[in-house]
């Protein structure tokens, strides 16, 4: 018989969904809303309590449901253990309150999902934390940043909205170096396409809201890493109150089982737009890590197995080019998602940079022109006569 570890797919199908005692032998995690778990005895009680002996104690501690979510991206994320959060934003912010003290100092880049580019710039130095924001693509800056002082380096690659990739073993190298944590956003590129711990990232976060459920039905978040990191951010979890719900991590446990087969088709179907984009007069520049024009190509195809299905582009005519070619656009959803099986549009000054002004977003490089677009999992000749028929209005 074959010793070889099963594949991706096969670990989004079956990750985390055997060794349960199934309720009356269903084949589906079964959907546990109980908030407590009763024991018939205080000796049983108090060893699960304890964590003596397997089981749950209270919903917002630890869940059968949320526990199978934690196992399959555990294993796909090839973890030694996960924790699931209420969102995306919730598993990031834990583990800057986890991991960072007063008086600490972080590094990370300009370019971070605008939520947690707030949690940098707004929160963090209120409780005394100092936070250097870094060019993304100048990697020997954000070395000298983390040679002047690190106690957690944070990173998220590609980027959100401009696509940018970011090498994750040489900035873990000189994290380490200098004893820092590394933590890694990989929720555009998802385990299939990358895998930031093989890459030398001590913890793995996740907008499972995205990718990983698919299907723009269910908030959650994850955090992967080993026992004694994921431990503290798990006990952080359990005080800070944000724990992931019953039927959210169903719904997102459902959506994991066709992630290889979606990612696949967006890698291909993105790296398609890509480059039929690029040909496009009307279109003034195309960013995606596939495109052998892209600034860190090479790095892309180093750390990852498949580009993602996310990229953005910019129009001739800026803000106002966008107003008129978006709405025509018939396979696409204009909304503040991505990750989905439908394809999603939308300018970053609506969707993931709202909460920054125009001036911020110009200093992160994001011009107004800028349309990110998701590829969802439809026929990509059909996205491609869309994207032509919409163009023409401003062509
Ligand atoms: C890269 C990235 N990280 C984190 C988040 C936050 O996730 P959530 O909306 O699940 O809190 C987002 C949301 O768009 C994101 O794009």
């Amino acid at each position: 018989m074959s010793a070889a570890l099963p594949g991706q797919s096969t670990i989004a199908v079956w990750g985390g969904e055997t060794g349960h005692e199934a309720y009356e032998h269903s084949t589906q995690v079964p959907v546990v809303h109980s908030v407590s778990f009763g024991y018939p005895d205080l000796d049983s009680w108090h060893a699960v309590a304890l964590e003596r002996a397997p089981g749950h104690i209270y919903s917002r501690i630890s869940n059968p449901t949320v526990r199978a979510f934690e196992e399959k991206i555990r294993d796909l994320e090839a973890a030694q253990a996960a924790t699931g959060f209420s969102s995306g934003m919730a598993a990031i912010s834990a583990t800057l309150f986890t991991f960072l003290r007063p008086g600490n100092r972080m590094v990370s880049i300009k370019d971070s999902y605008g939520g947690t580019n707030k949690l940098f710039t707004e929160f963090l130095p209120s409780f005394g934390i100092e936070v250097a924001l870094c060019d993304t693509s100048d990697f020997a800056g954000i070395e000298a940043e983390i040679a002047a002082g690190c106690r957690l380096l944070y990173l998220e690659t590609p980027t959100n909205p401009t696509v940018k990739v970011v090498d994750i073993a040489r900035l873990a190298n000189a994290a380490h170096a200098i004893g820092a944590l590394v933590a890694v956003d990989n929720t555009f590129a998802t385990p299939i396409n990358q895998n930031p711990l093989s890459l030398g990232a001590d913890l793995v976060l996740h907008s499972a809201t995205k990718y990983l459920g698919g299907h723009a039905d269910a908030l959650g978040g994850a955090a992967c890493g080993s026992q004694a990191l994921i431990r503290k951010l798990q006990h952080f979890r359990e005080i800070n109150g944000a724990a992931l719900a019953p039927m959210d991590a169903y719904s997102l446990l459902r959506g994991m089982k066709t992630l290889a087969l979606r990612i696949e088709r967006q890698n291909d179907s993105a790296m398609t737009i890509a480059r039929w984009l690029q040909g496009q007069p009307c279109v003034e520049q195309v960013n995606y890590p596939g495109l052998e024009t892209h600034r860190h190509h090479d790095v892309a195809r180093r750390q990852m197995r498949g580009f993602g299905g996310v990229l953005s582009f910019s129009v001739h005519g800026g803000l106002e080019a966008i107003r008129v070619f978006l709405p025509r656009l018939r396979f696409a959803h204009r909304a503040a998602n991505l990750g989905c099986v439908e394809t999603v549009v939308g300018p970053p000054s609506v969707t993931s940079h709202v909460e920054c002004t125009a001036e911020e977003r110009a200093a992160a490089g994001i011009p107004e022109g800028l349309v990110r677009y998701s590829t969802g999992i439809e026929n990509v000749t059909d996205l491609i006569a869309d994207l032509e028929q919409a163009l023409a209005a401003i062509a």
